[in-house]
């Protein structure tokens, strides 16, 4: 442990079972539901709010700020809805988090339904992680035997039902909007704002919509407090939070740090690059945030600082890769991703992504021609802002920050292929290269 980190989420992660009700309790579990229990809910969207917590699904919208826009004098029942839907590349918190210690969540979503007014609760798991849906699902039954969740909770009177529902597998049904229709048992395709959901959300009713690692927050910000919380952290983006590393990392994983800390000093708690090689290039918060490259490493994780530097905290997974590594083929395996989750709703996202495949497999193949770095471009701007939502803005963001930073790459497409420059099996951690006779991209396996 260093000074540096700051395991609050993850303090419980190493222990034996820790995502038992009986150790979770061990370690003050399910104290701060108490203490909220005894405050009223105003009083405790009140600590939220003053605490300045951000959202950590990628936006970085005030929680306590999302919760008051919930009318009170709606009729209608109040929804939360936590997303736990976790499909971006890189991204890679929220699952750990429930695997190991999924009461966590559970006390967060109690609290912040009991501050919201809210009396069914529902957690939207993706439906490809078997495993964590069945730890969140024992977690709900061990609250609900214990009497933290269901009926009059802790003899208090407050009654919630905790819905753990398994979505089908789809990067678009992370989108809050699409998320409640996917919900609603319908197909999973972004809605018209307004209204927004804190007014006509989940069944037409105002619905507030979380991330994991947003709900997990509440209780330790309950327990100790705002000061306590917004001590940590820079001006405008407080407290702490859980950063991702992986890639070309010596030891990837999960680092609970306060906002602000720097690439520089997470990797050096991660042990650096992998031997003898240095990092390129980086996403500061998974592939929907334009890269950035080695010269910003000394730059604060922060909102404010990714902005300025043309880039945005997102989801706080840093995806390092190092020399070895094709900005070109990096570059077409998103696009292939954001291709393949496009919802198809508008044209500029469904054919400009495909376009962008198309073209970005010549920049690989070495067989792309002067102009056509321009022309890439032009696609970009005509899915940019042009579209629904902003899956399609994740995928021009990769295209025009490869560009800016490695222009030279996509230049050296007009001529050779990028596995000649830079070869599969010099940057390939894991999986042995595919032989030339296999298809190198999952358009040509389809095709
Ligand atoms: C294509 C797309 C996928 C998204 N996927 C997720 C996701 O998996 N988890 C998440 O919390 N937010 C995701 N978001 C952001 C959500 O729409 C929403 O902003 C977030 O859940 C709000 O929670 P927060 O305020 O606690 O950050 C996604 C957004 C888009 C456009
Ligand atoms: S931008 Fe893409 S993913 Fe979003 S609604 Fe349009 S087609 Fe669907």
């Amino acid at each position: 442990m260093t000074d540096l980190l700051t395991p609050v989420m993850s303090a419980n992660w190493a222990d034996d079972r820790a995502w038992k009700l009986t150790n979770y309790e061990r370690r003050d579990g399910y104290k701060a539901l108490r203490k909220a229990l005894t405050m009223s809910p105003g009083d405790v969207m009140g600590v939220v709010k003053d605490s300045q917590l951000r959202g950590r699904g990628g936006a970085g919208f005030p929680t306590g700020m999302k919760w008051s826009f919930v009318p009170k004098d709606n009729p209608n029942p109040k929804y939360l809805v936590v997303n736990a839907d976790e499909s971006e590349p890189g991204t890679c918190k929220d699952m750990p988090l429930m695997m190991a210690s999924p009461h966590t969540l559970v006390e967060g979503v109690v609290i912040s339904s009991y501050a919201i007014g809210v009396h069914t609760a529902f957690i939207y798991v993706r439906g490809e992680v078997l495993h964590v849906i069945r730890r969140v699902q024992q977690a709900v039954r061990e609250a609900y035997s214990a009497g933290y969740a269901g009926k009059n909770i802790l003899g208090t009177g407050f009654d919630l039902e905790i819905i753990v529902h398994a979505g089908a597998g789809a990067y678009i049904c992370g989108e809050e909007t699409a998320l409640l229709d996917s919900l609603e048992g319908r197909r999973g395709q972004p809605r018209l704002r307004p209204p927004f959901p804190a007014v006509a959300g989940l069944y037409a009713s105002p619905t507030v919509i979380n991330n994991v690692e947003s709900i997990s927050s509440v209780p330790a910000i309950v327990l100790n407090g705002a000061t306590w919380f917004a001590s940590m952290g820079t001006e405008r983006s407080k407290g702490y939070t859980l950063y991702s590393l992986s890639g070309h990392v010596r030891n990837p994983g999960q680092f609970e740090a306060p906002m602000g800390v720097t690439l520089h000093q997470l990797l050096e708690l991660a042990g650096g690059m992998r031997e003898g090689h240095q990092l390129k290039f980086f996403t500061p918060g998974g592939s929907s945030t334009p890269i950035l490259t080695s010269e910003h490493v000394d730059l604060p994780l922060d909102y404010e600082s990714m902005a300025a530097a043309g880039s945005m905290l997102g989801t706080k997974a840093l995806q390092c890769f190092d020399e070895t590594t094709s900005v070109v083929r990096t570059t077409l395996r998103w696009i292939e991703f954001y291709n393949h989750e496009s919802c198809g709703k508008c044209t500029p996202c469904r054919e400009g992504n495909w376009w962008l495949v198309q073209m970005l497999q010549k920049f690989e193949a070495g067989t792309a021609q002067e102009g056509d770095i321009e022309k890439m471009l032009d696609v970009c701007e005509n899915i940019g802002g042009r579209s629904f939502c902003a899956l399609a803005d994740g995928g021009v963001a990769c295209v025009t920050s490869a560009v800016k930073h490695f222009r030279e790459e996509f230049e050296a497409g007009y001529h050779t292929p990028a596995w000649e420059l830079f070869p599969y099996e010099k940057s390939a951690l894991f999986a042995t290269p595919p032989s030339t006779d296999e298809p190198r991209t999952a358009v040509e396996a389809h095709a």
